[in-house]
């Protein structure tokens, strides 16, 4: 394995101060959520893990996304890695933490892929998502945990490296891709100097995140969503299960959530709701 494809030696790559100053490499596991929130659940016995953890896998054989999706991993291909935040007394907006994790992620990989020309733009798909043209690259699956009045926080996330098309499933194959979708073997990154490069911005995109919220992110958001401005479709709860609504993407409000008019011109926020891009 090229030195830098090879997790177990991401520590040499780092620069990084709070995270992944501890981590652990697995050549298998369900889920790196999974181990971070059961390493977790140990904190009442044994301390737990320690803030900025992180955990990776070269393969999930259980991995999960949003809205209890799969997320499939095959060996040795691409990015799975889950970071924990013990934030003790929880910050004010961490609703929008999938948006900051959104932002650092989008900035690690121009940071690894500086001077590499020819790619499509990167964009930001509200609330987890993160585009290379229109399909997708990675996900994000934040989880959280209380104990008392105190919050630890897994940010999970996913990123598409090494697949080549024929490893996507049949049904992701016309919406996802990868960066070998794009690069021949030696214009590509490895996953470590890749890692290494979106853990450096995570952690500074999450500094600022923590200290003034949306507000403070708000700037690199906004001007990458895929979103605003375009037809939508919204899928949200409703009591008869979920209703479908055809709207326009207008603008985030101050804690992260989207704004959107429908059709019929009522304008609302969307929370937590699968939202669809209608052209394209
Ligand atoms: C989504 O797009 O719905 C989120 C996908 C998140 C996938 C990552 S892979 C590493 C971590 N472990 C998991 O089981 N899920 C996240």
């Amino acid at each position: 394995m090229n030195a830098d494809d090879d997790l177990a030696g991401l520590a040499k790559l780092l620069t990084t101060t709070r995270l992944a100053r501890t981590h652990e490499h697995h050549v298998e596991l369900a889920s790196t959520n999974d181990r971070a929130l059961a390493w977790l659940a140990s904190a009442s016995t044994s301390g737990g893990p320690p803030d900025g953890a992180l955990i990776t896998a070269d393969a999930q054989t259980a991995g999960r996304g949003r809205l209890g999706r799969a997320w499939s991993s095959p060996a040795g291909r691409d990015l799975y890695a889950s970071v924990i935040l013990r934030c003790g007394k929880p910050p004010s907006g961490l609703g929008a933490l999938s948006l900051a994790v959104g932002v650092g992620l989008r900035e690690g990989l121009l940071r690894g892929l500086a001077g590499v020309e020819g790619l499509p733009a990167l964009g930001l798909k509200w609330p987890n998502d993160l585009l290379l043209g229109e399909r997708k690259l990675a996900g994000i699956l934040c989880e959280s945990r209380w104990r008392g009045g105190e919050v630890d926080v897994v940010v999970g996330f996913g990123v598409n490296v090494h697949r080549r098309l024929d490893e996507f499933e049949p049904e992701l194959r016309e919406r996802a891709t990868s960066l070998a979708l794009h690069l021949d073997d030696d214009r590509r990154p490895g996953r470590a100097a890749l890692l290494a490069a979106i853990l450096h911005e995570l952690e500074r995109w999450l500094e600022r995140f923590f200290v003034g919220g949306f507000a403070a992110i708000r700037s690199r958001y906004e001007p990458h969503s895929v979103l605003l401005g375009r037809e939508v479709w919204v899928d949200r709860p409703s009591p008869s299960g979920t209703e479908r609504i055809a709207a326009i993407a207008t603008g985030l409000d101050h804690d992260g959530a989207l704004r959107v008019r429908s059709r019929e011109g009522a304008s609302f926020r969307v929370e937590s709701a699968d939202v669809w891009l209608a052209e394209g």
